[in-house]
């Protein structure tokens, strides 16, 4: 029998508190990309959240250069909560050859993520980046905002990316 994804699979109850992020999100406005190090840039990305039932959800974040709209960044992954309190991890592999571990809290409409674990390809470009914390907040308006700041291997924890999505 060939394997199918039921569209009306029910969510795990364990990911009640997450149901907020689920779905496509499109960034209604071009997205802000700095760093001291850089040009600032502007970029459009889409975000899928899907779930198969497990206490899992699935992840696929897609970037674009906002003028060129060349495919940028991209990550997916997974997203885990820990059963009875609000910790949450990323589990993240990124197309720079970074994957990585975030880990933080849900505070009402708000994640809050810090680098856990991080690893890298043998190859990968420099600087290497040394820490991430991402913001994700649903807004009283139904937008999705998020925010990353790094840290590299020569700069402290600043702002590389702001932007917010509308759902698709
Ligand atoms: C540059 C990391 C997400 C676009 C960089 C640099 C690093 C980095 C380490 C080099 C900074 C330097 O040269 O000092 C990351 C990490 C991300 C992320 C860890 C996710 C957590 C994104 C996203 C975009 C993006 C979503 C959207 C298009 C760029 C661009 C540059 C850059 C255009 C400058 C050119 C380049 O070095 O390729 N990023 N980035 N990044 N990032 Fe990101």
């Amino acid at each position: 029998m060939a394997c199918s994804l039921n569209p009306t699979t029910e969510l795990n109850p364990a990911l009640l508190p997450l149901d907020w992020l689920l779905g496509t999100w499109e960034s209604d406005e071009p997205g802000q990309g700095c760093y001291p190090t850089i040009k600032p840039f502007r970029y459009t990305e889409t975000l899928h959240f899907s779930h198969v039932g497990q206490p899992v959800i699935n992840f696929m974040f897609n970037a674009f250069h906002a003028e060129s709209k060349k495919p940028l960044h991209r990550e997916s992954g997974f997203i885990r909560m820990q059963p009875g309190n609000n910790r949450v991890a990323f589990i993240i592999a990124q197309n720079s050859g970074l994957v990585e571990i975030e880990e933080g809290e849900l505070t009402g409409h708000q994640l809050k993520l810090q680098t856990h674990a991080l690893a890298r390809i043998s190859f990968a470009k420099k600087p290497h980046v040394q820490q991430i914390l991402r913001i994700f907040q649903l807004r009283p308006d139904g937008r999705l905002e998020q925010t990353v700041s790094m840290a590299t291997d020569n700069q402290p924890l600043t702002q590389h990316l702001h932007i917010t999505y509308r759902p698709s």
